[in-house]
C-alpha cells in the first residue's frame, strides 16, 4: 500500500542518517550492515501510525519510532547469538560474520543509541517514555529467557507458551503504538486500548513467525527454514502437535529431540506436523488473537475510517510470507 511504503520510507531516510561513530570501525561496522540489510519496519511504522490515529503532525516523532526499531535491531543481534542462526534479511548473521563480542558490542550500542532517540522529545513526555519504555524492555529480556528455558523444558503448556511471546515479541509492538500514543496526548483509555492492540496482533505476528519457521520459501524467507525445529523451540505448532499426538507420534517427537542431522530432524517433525494438520490450528490461533486485536482498535475513541492503516498492518502481519 502507498502510504504505508511512504511511512517506511520515512523510516528508512532517517535511519540512514543514523548518528552513530566510526571508530573503532569493528564496532561501528555491523551496526551500519545490521541497518542496511532491510527489514520490515513494521514496528516503526506503528509508531507513526499511532501517532497519525492521535492527529498528531509533528514530526518529531520520528526519534521515538527511530528509537523502536533500534531496540528490536539490537534484539535481532543478541537473539541470532542465542539461537545460534547464520541467516537474517537473507544475509549472514553478525555474529557470523565478525564474531560473538562484536555480535555483543555492537548490540550493546544499539541499545543505547535507541535511548538517545527515544528521549528526543518535549520534557513533559520524558517520564512516561522512559517508563513504558524501560517496563517493555525488561520484559522482553524476560521473555527471551523464558523461550531458551522452555528449549530444555519438556512440560510447557500453550498458556506458557503466549506468555512467553507476549513477552519477548508483542510488547515492543504495544510500545510502539503507546509511544506514538504519549506523544500525541491521546487519552489514558485509548492509550490502553491501542497497546492491548499491539500486544494482541503481536501474538498472532509471533504465531505466523512460528509457521513461517517451518513452512516458508527458503528464497524469500532470510532465515534458516527450520532453525526453531533445530533448537528444539517450544513454538505453538510443536506443543499443539505434541498434544494431538498418539503414542507412536509421540516417541518420533522423542527420539527426534537429539537427532543432530538438521535437515531430516526438520524434515520428519515437519512430516508430523503435517499428519496433525497443525498449520491450520496455528492459523485458527492467530485468527484468534487478530480478532481481539480488532476488538481493542473497535474501543479507541476515533472514528472508524482513521483506522484503516492500523488495519491494513495487521493484515499484512498475519498473511506476510517473509
Ligand atoms: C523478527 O521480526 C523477530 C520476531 C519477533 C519474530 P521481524 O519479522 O519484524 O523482522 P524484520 O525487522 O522485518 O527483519
Ligand atoms: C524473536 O523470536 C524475539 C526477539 C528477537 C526478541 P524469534 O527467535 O522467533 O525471532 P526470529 O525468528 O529469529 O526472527
Ligand atoms: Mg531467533
Ligand atoms: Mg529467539
Ligand atoms: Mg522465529
Amino acid at each position: 500500500m502507498e502510504q504505508l511504503q511512504k511511512l517506511q520510507q520515512k523510516i528508512e531516510l532517517g535511519l540512514s542518517s543514523l548518528a552513530v561513530s566510526d571508530h573503532p570501525a569493528t564496532l561501528y561496522e555491523p551496526i551500519t550492515y545490521f541497518m542496511r540489510i532491510g527489514g520490515k519496519r513494521i514496528r516503526p511504522i506503528l509508531t507513526l501510525l499511532s501517532a497519525e490515529l492521535f492527529s498528531n503532525c509533528d514530526d518529531t516523532v520520528l526519534n521515538q519510532a527511530m528509537a523502536i526499531e533500534l531496540f528490536h535491531n539490537f534484539s535481532l543481534i543478541h537473539d541470532d547469538i542465542m539461537d545460534d542462526a547464520p541467516l537474517r534479511r537473507g544475509v549472514l548473521t553478525v555474529h557470523e560474520k565478525w564474531g560473538l563480542s562484536q555480535g555483543i558490542l555492537s548490540g550493546d550500542v544499539l541499545l543505547v543509541v535507541a535511548y538517545q532517540y527515544l528521549v528526543k522529545a518535549q520534557p513533559k513526555y520524558l517520564g512516561r517514555l522512559m517508563d513504558v519504555f524501560n517496563k517493555m524492555a525488561v520484559e522482553v529480556c524476560e521473555g527471551q529467557q523464558l523461550d531458551m528455558d522452555f528449549e530444555k523444558r519438556n512440560d510447557v503448556q500453550i498458556e506458557e507458551y503466549i506468555n512467553m511471546i507476549r513477552l519477548k515479541t508483542s510488547v515492543l509492538l504495544g510500545c510502539a503504538l503507546q509511544l506514538g500514543a504519549i506523544v500525541s496526548d491521546a487519552s489514558e483509555n485509548d492509550t490502553k486500548h491501542i497497546y492491548n492492540f499491539g500486544v494482541q496482533i503481536g501474538i498472532a505476528f509471533q504465531i505466523q513467525d512460528d509457521i513461517l519457521d517451518v513452512y516458508a520459501d527458503a528464497e524469500k524467507f532470510g532465515k534458516r527454514v527450520g532453525g526453531d525445529i533445530h533448537s528444539n523451540k517450544k513454538t505453538f505448532l510443536y506443543l499443539k502437535a505434541r498434544e494431538r499426538a498418539n503414542q507412536e507420534q509421540l516417541s518420533i517427537f522423542d527420539h527426534q529431540l537429539n537427532n543432530t542431522n538438521a535437515s531430516e530432524k526438520v524434515e520428519i517433525i515437519r512430516g508430523l506436523y503435517d499428519a496433525l494438520q497443525i498449520r491450520q490450528l496455528a492459523i485458527n490461533e492467530m485468527n484468534k488473537f487478530y480478532d481481539l486485536a480488532m476488538e481493542s482498535l473497535k474501543s479507541i475513541e476515533v472514528p472508524q475510517e482513521n483506522k484503516a492503516l492500523l488495519i491494513a498492518v495487521a493484515d499484512y502481519l498475519i498473511s506476510r510470507d517473509v
